[in-house]
C-alpha cells in the first residue's frame, strides 16, 4: 500500500542531542558501542539497517574476547578445566535466553540463525499435512517447504498485513503447520500473531512464529503467545552472526528426529545404532558456535538491563517521527501502514523516479547512513502488493530522533537534486 496521507502521530522535531521524549538515556546507551564512534569522510556514522544486522555493544565484544583470551575449548567433552569453562559458560548462555523467553532450556536449541529452525523444523517435523504461510514471510519462511510440502499462501492485506480471513480459509482442511511473521522484515508491520495461533490451534495445526523482527525488539513470553515453535537470530539483537535460536515445545522435540547426525547430539554409538542425547542436545550435532552463543548470552543479559519495555518504547517513538518525516516529504512514498501502533522499528518507501539502490548508494556515499535497499528477502509480498523495490531504514535502540532527522534531510537534498536535474 503506497500511503501520502498525513501521519496522525504527535510525533514533534527533535528537542535536544541524542534526546527522546521517552526519557531514554540514548547517549549512554551510544557510548556501548564503539562503531558509533566511527565517521565516514568527517560525517558522523547513521546505522539504520539493523533488521538485517544489529551493531554489537562491548560487553558482547568482550563476552566473545573472554572467551577466546581466557576459557577457549570445545565443550561436553572435556574433563579438564578450560572445556569445564567452555560448557559452563555454553550453557549458562541458553539458560538466558530461555529465561528471556520464558521458556524452559530444554526447549532452546542453538542454531545458525532463523533460516537453520525453519529448516529443522521442515525436515523433522513428523506431522502430516500442509503448511500454511503468509505471503508477507521471509524466504526463509516459504523456501524449505517448496517440494517437501503442500505450501499454501495467506493473502495480506493492502497495508501488508496478515489477512485474517485468508488464514481462516488457509487452514481449513488438512494443516499441520501455519507460519506467520510476528513482524514483517521488509514492512515493519506487526501481525495479530496471537489470533494467528488460536485459529491455527482451533483446526488442530501447529504454530510457527518468525520472531526475527520482534524478539530483538518487544518483551517475548512463548507462554502468553502461545506458540508451538519460534525462531530468531542473535545477530539481529546485538549478538553475534552465525548463531540463532529455535525454541519448540517439549513435546514436539522429545517427538521430532535429528536431521543432523554426529558428535555431542548421542549419549552412546555402536556399531549401527545409537542413543540420542537428551533435549535439546539431540539437535545440536558437532561442535557448535560457542562463542557465538556465549556473545548472545552477553546480548540477552544487555538487553536486560535496559529493558524490553523501554526498547520497545523508544523504538515506537523512532518508527512514529520516522512516519511523520518521510510522510510528509513530496515524493517519497512510504509503503505499510502509516500507524506506528501498527508498526515496529522500521520504515521503507521509495521515490518515483530513482531505484531503491541507487538511492540507497547515495545516502551512503554522501550522507553517510547506512540502509538497505531490495526486496528485504520478501518478493512474493513486493509482487502481491505492486510495490517497486524499496529503501528500508530500520532502527533499534541506539538510534536517536536526529538521526531520522538527518534522514529527512539528506531525501530533501536529494529530491531537490533530482527536480533540478529534471528541469
Ligand atoms: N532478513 C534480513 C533483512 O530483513 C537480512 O534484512
Amino acid at each position: 500500500m503506497v500511503v501520502k496521507a498525513q501521519c496522525d502521530v504527535a510525533a514533534q522535531a527533535p528537542q535536544s542531542a541524542e534526546s527522546t521524549r521517552t526519557g531514554f538515556d540514548v547517549a549512554r546507551i551510544r557510548a556501548d558501542f564503539p562503531i558509533l564512534q566511527r565517521e565516514v569522510d568527517g560525517k558522523p556514522l547513521t546505522y539504520f539497517d539493523s533488521a538485517a544486522t544489529s551493531l554489537k555493544p562491548t560487553p558482547v565484544i568482550e563476552a566473545v574476547t573472554r572467551f577466546y583470551t581466557e576459557s577457549c575449548a570445545n565443550i561436553h567433552r572435556g574433563v579438564h578445566l578450560l572445556s569445564m569453562e567452555a560448557s559452563e559458560l555454553y550453557d549458562e548462555a541458553r539458560r538466558k535466553v530461555a529465561r528471556f523467553l520464558n521458556a524452559d532450556e530444554e526447549e532452546i536449541v542453538f542454531v545458525r540463525n532463523a533460516t537453520e529452525g525453519l529448516n529443522l523444523v521442515c525436515h523433522c517435523l513428523n506431522r502430516k499435512g500442509a503448511v500454511v504461510a503468509t505471503l508477507a514471510d521471509h524466504h526463509s519462511v516459504q523456501l524449505p517447504w517448496l517440494e517437501r510440502r503442500e505450501l499454501r499462501y495467506v493473502g495480506v492485506e493492502r497495508d501488508g498485513s496478515l489477512n485474517l480471513s485468508s488464514l481462516r480459509k488457509a487452514i481449513r482442511r488438512g494443516t499441520a503447520l501455519v507460519c506467520v511473521p510476528h513482524v514483517s522484515n521488509a514492512l515493519g508491520v506487526i501481525n495479530p500473531v496471537e489470533e494467528a495461533i488460536a485459529l491455527a490451534h482451533d483446526v488442530g495445526a501447529l504454530a510457527l512464529v518468525d520472531g526475527s523482527q520482534s524478539v530483538p525488539h518487544m518483551p517475548t513470553d512463548v507462554q502468553a503467545l502461545g506458540c508451538d515453535f519460534l525462531v530468531f537470530s542473535g545477530h539481529k539483537m546485538l549478538g553475534p552472526s552465525g548463531i540463532g535460536v529455535l525454541f519448540g515445545r517439549r513435546e514436539l522435540l522429545e517427538e521430532m528426529q535429528p536431521f543432523l547426525r554426529g558428535g555431542d547430539m548421542n549419549k552412546e554409538v555402536h556399531k549401527g545404532w545409537y542413543v540420542p542425547e537428551e533435549l535439546p542436545g539431540k539437535f545440536e550435532a558437532g561442535t557448535p558456535n560457542i562463542e557465538g552463543a556465549i556473545g548472545l548470552g552477553a546480548a540477552v543479559d544487555y538487553l536486560e538491563s535496559i529493558g524490553m519495555e523501554n526498547i520497545e518504547d523508544h523504538s515506537g517513538e523512532l518508527t512514529a517521527f520516522a512516519l511523520q518525516e518521510l510522510s510528509g516529504l513530496e515524493k517519497i512514498r512510504v509503503h505499510g501502514p502509516l500507524d506506528p501502533v501498527r508498526r515496529s522499528s522500521s520504515v521503507a518507501f521509495d521515490l518515483p523516479g530513482l531505484e531503491a539502490h541507487g538511492l540507497a548508494k547515495m545516502l551512503s556515499n554522501r550522507y553517510a547512513i547506512m540502509v538497505r535497499s531490495g526486496y528485504h528477502c520478501a518478493q512474493p509480498l513486493h509482487e502481491e502488493l505492486g510495490i517497486p523495490q524499496t529503501v528500508r531504514a530500520s532502527f533499534y535502540l541506539y538510534n536517536t530522533l536526529e538521526e531520522i532527522g538527518a534522514l529527512g534531510a539528506a531525501l530533501r537534498q536529494v529530491m531537490a537534486a533530482y527536480t533540478r536535474a529534471a528541469v
